[in-house]
Order: C-alpha cells, then sequence, then structure tokens
C-alpha cells in the first residue's frame, strides 16, 4: 500500500479518502488488504475516520523525513556563527520564577496608557498612512525635546532632524555598527557588556576589542590605550545602568572619556536602553555633553512603554546621521505609523510621569528584596555593585563554581537564572549569574534564592 501512503503524503489536509470499493479498484488489492492499510494509518495518525462521513487526511501529520542536505553546500559556512535564541529570550515554564528574563513584568507597565493609546491609534491617520523614513515628526520632535531637557546652557542641543525611529533598539545597533564602523573595522566595547551588542557586531562583521569596566565605568586610561593599540573610531558603550551590571558612569569618568572619544576623532554609541529605570540615580546621557557629532545616542521605549509598542531612536548630527538613515531605509524602511503614534500618546499624557515614579518604587522595592533574599541564602553568591537603576543584579560566583551545573539544577526547581556567559565579548573574567527583579511574581524571591543557594553549594 505505499502508492496509498504517497497519495495521503500528497493531500492537503482534510482531504478525503475514496471509499473502500475505490481503493480496491484503484490499487488492485484485496477489500482486506485495504482496510488493514487504513487501520495502520488510522493507527500512524496520518488519516482519522469520521463514522457517517467519511476518512479524511489528518491536518498534524507525521513527517517523512525530509533531505535539506543540498542547503548545506549551498549556504556554504557562515561568516560568523550566531546564535538562534539567547538565555533571557527563553520563555519561562508555567509557575517558574524566570530571573533570567529580560522585559519587564505587565504590572510594571502602564497597561491603562497602552490601551485607550493604542484605541485612539487605530482611530487615527496612522492606522492607513505610510510614516516618513525617519519617523512621524511629532516623535522625533519628542526624542529631540527630550534630550534638549537635559542639555546644559553652552552646548546647541539635537532638533528633531536629528532623530531617527526605530522598531526597537535592537536593530538600530546593528545599523549603527554597520554605518559607522563597517565591516572588518576595529570597534570598543565594554565588557561584560549587552548580549546583543555583541551578536549585533558579529553581524556587522567588526571586529570587537573589549575594554573591562567596573561599577562606576570603565577606566578612562584603559580607554584611550584600547583606542590606541585598536586604531578604533567608535566605542559601544552603556554609561546608565549597564546591562548586565546596573553600573552608571560618574561624572569624571563621563568628562574624561568623551574628551578621549573627542581627541580620537571618534564616535561614543551610546545606548541608553534604561532611561526610565533610575532608582536611586536618574539617567544623564552623556549625548547631552556632546554638540560635535561625536555622540550617538540610542534611546529605547520597549521595556518602559510596553515590549508590544517597541519603539526606540537613534540621535546622530552630521553625515553619521544620514549614513545610519540609508541604512535603516534599506533595511527596514519606516517603522509603523500605528506604533509610533501609540508610543507618543503614552509618553506625552501626564499619566506617563506618574506611571514613572511608581515605576522607580516598585523597582527598588523588587531590587532590595533580591538582594537581601540573594545575601541571605545564597551567601556563596557576591552581587559586585548595588545597582542605582536598571533592571538587573550582577553576582561573582566563586572562581571553581561550575555555571552550567548551577543553571540546570536551578532550572531542575523551576527557577530560571542566566549564566554570566553570554555578557562577555571574549572570555569571560569569571564566573558570574545575572538576576533580574523586573519579572513576575517578586513574592517567589526569597524561595527562589533558596534554590540558588543550595544549587550553588552543590556545584562550587
Ligand atoms: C542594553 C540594551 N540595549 C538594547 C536592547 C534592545 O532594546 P529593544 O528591545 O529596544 O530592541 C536591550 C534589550 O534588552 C538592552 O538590554
Amino acid at each position: 500500500m505505499s502508492d496509498l501512503l504517497d497519495w495521503i503524503a500528497e493531500a492537503p489536509a482534510g482531504a478525503k479518502l475514496p471509499s473502500t470499493r475505490a481503493l480496491v479498484t484503484r490499487y488492485n488489492a484485496s477489500p482486506v488488504t485495504v482496510q488493514k492499510a487504513i487501520r495502520t494509518l488510522t493507527s500512524r495518525g496520518l488519516i482519522e475516520s469520521r463514522p457517517g462521513v467519511g476518512t479524511f487526511v489528518r491536518a498534524v501529520r507525521m513527517a517523512r523525513p525530509l533531505d535539506y542536505g543540498w542547503q548545506t553546500a549551498a549556504l556554504r559556512a557562515p561568516q560568523s556563527r550566531l546564535p538562534s535564541s539567547t538565555t533571557t529570550m527563553r520563555s519561562t515554564p508555567h509557575g517558574g520564577v524566570a530571573l533570567h528574563a529580560g522585559y519587564p513584568d505587565r504590572e510594571l507597565l502602564p497597561e491603562r496608557l497602552i490601551r485607550s493609546a493604542l484605541a485612539r491609534a487605530a482611530r487615527s491617520d496612522a492606522a492607513l498612512t505610510r510614516s516618513p523614513v525617519p519617523g512621524l515628526p511629532e516623535l522625533q520632535s519628542w526624542f529631540a525635546g527630550e534630550l534638549a531637557g537635559a542639555t546644559p546652557v553652552g552646548i546647541t542641543p539635537p532638533t528633531a532632524s536629528d532623530v531617527i525611529v526605530l522598531p526597537g533598539s535592537q536593530s538600530g545597533l546593528s545599523s549603527t555598527f554597520r554605518a559607522l564602523v563597517t565591516t572588518g573595522q576595529p570597534l570598543l566595547m565594554e565588557s561584560p557588556t549587552y548580549w546583543g551588542a555583541i551578536l549585533a557586531a558579529a553581524q556587522a562583521g567588526v571586529h570587537v576589542f573589549p575594554v573591562p569596566t567596573g561599577p562606576t565605568g570603565p577606566d578612562p586610561d584603559e580607554v584611550a590605550r584600547a583606542f590606541e593599540e585598536s586604531g578604533a573610531r567608535a566605542f559601544y558603550a552603556q554609561p546608565n545602568y549597564a546591562n548586565p551590571t546596573g553600573a552608571q558612569w560618574s561624572a569624571d569618568t563621563t568628562r574624561r572619556i568623551l574628551d578621549i572619544v573627542q581627541a580620537h576623532g571618534a564616535f561614543l554609541i551610546e545606548d541608553d536602553w534604561a532611561n526610565d529605570f533610575g532608582i536611586t540615580s536618574t539617567s544623564v546621557p552623556v549625548a547631552t555633553q556632546d554638540d560635535a557629532g561625536h555622540v550617538v545616542y540610542i534611546r529605547s521605549l520597549t521595556k518602559s512603554v510596553s515590549p508590544a509598542i517597541r519603539i526606540a531612536a537613534v540621535v546622530a548630527r552630521g553625515p553619521a546621521r544620514e549614513r545610519i538613515l540609508a541604512d535603516r531605509g534599506a533595511a527596514a524602511m519606516y517603522v509603523s505609523g500605528v506604533l509610533q503614534a501609540a508610543a507618543l500618546d503614552i509618553v506625552t499624557q501626564p499619566g506617563w510621569q506618574t506611571h514613572l515614579r511608581g515605576l522607580r518604587q516598585q523597582l527598588r522595592a523588587r531590587r532590595d528584596l533580591l538582594i537581601d533574599s540573594v545575601t541571605e541564602h545564597a551567601p556563596l553568591a557576591d552581587l559586585t555593585a548595588v545597582p542605582p537603576g536598571g533592571l538587573n543584579l550582577w553576582l561573582r560566583l566563586p572562581d571553581t563554581a561550575d555555571l552550567d551545573q548551577l543553571v540546570r539544577e536551578c532550572e531542575r526547581e523551576n527557577v530560571l537564572i542566566a549564566p554570566g556567559t553570554e555578557w562577555f565579548p571574549a572570555e569571560p573574567s569569571g564566573p558570574f549569574i545575572r538576576l533580574n527583579y523586573s519579572g513576575a511574581n517578586p513574592g517567589a524571591f526569597p524561595d527562589a534564592a533558596r534554590v540558588i543557594g543550595r544549587a550553588l553549594e552543590r556545584a562550587t
């Protein structure tokens, strides 16, 4: 009956099988053979009988093994091997405690503002028209105005025309590396740093030079040395609430690094992903200190407004802005006007500032609860610094800790944690874990810390 199997493999889901009599004739087989074949195919889940109606090809079929071997030759070896997913993007099993993830729980989002903004955007012209390539002018103005409001007297603030709206800052990192650094050229990066920036650099084919960083930012002398040794003309950094460490550059570090960047005729690609997540301080963008086009500023609203209204912007001046805009045009043409209109609506409501004030308190309570829990129940994990903002704790483990074992054992008890390895552009300087305190169910932090503490004792 292999002919019948071929027929089923090619038939669309839901196709009706010919009657037993028709099959007997078509395949020149006995009725017993045909009925036996139908029973076998039913038990394999390929067809189903509906009494009184007939027998049908099932929607979900067990596929024949397909051979994509030819693609191996056609694709050749990749230029860089990018992972298809990373730990922080894994979804959480039901009942699990998600300390590995990067996106805030919905209780930290301005849900009422989001829902009414989306409803208004759906009724507006934005729902039917194409946005300009650099973004909706009003949203460009909002991003520029935010920076301008923090720019000191004596420095010319950016204007709306310096802004390019992005569908999230991740693709902005790729565009900026491609446009300003270009394939094969050197790029300085703090170490540890955001895994997504490491991936974007690999995708753009740029050559990364790691610069060690600490609780108040990198040592400016190290930055100067890295510029000199590498010949780099760009430095990707997170001066405020860095992911993963939560570090914020001191005023002195900021001034000295900006001087070094300017002296080397270079760009500082400033990733201000956590501008809205200050806890005991406020984000002070380095971009407010520069009007000569050295700082290319990337500001995300994804995590503070909503991961579903994924809006960010890059603010750049001079020819650099034109290069990035050209890359954006080639990569994506424009960003959905509906999402831009909704984001603008949310951040211009009076309720937005009220929401941000409440968020600060909530993040502080969550951060402190997780710190207390870890300090009490997982004393082998050493908090590198209390983060003044952001969403994460960065913990150093004993040298002998087996990170893979720790992560596995925690997961077995439904506690998901992120191994620090992914945040290092080169070899990790030691075993670290990152714990995010913005996920669901903060009440479970003490129990989760107990699980981590016990697993860490076994893994050390
Ligand atoms: C430091 C940093 N930059 C950029 C991004 C990407 O942000 P977006 O979601 O806007 O693409 C993230 C997301 O986790 C991040 O942590």
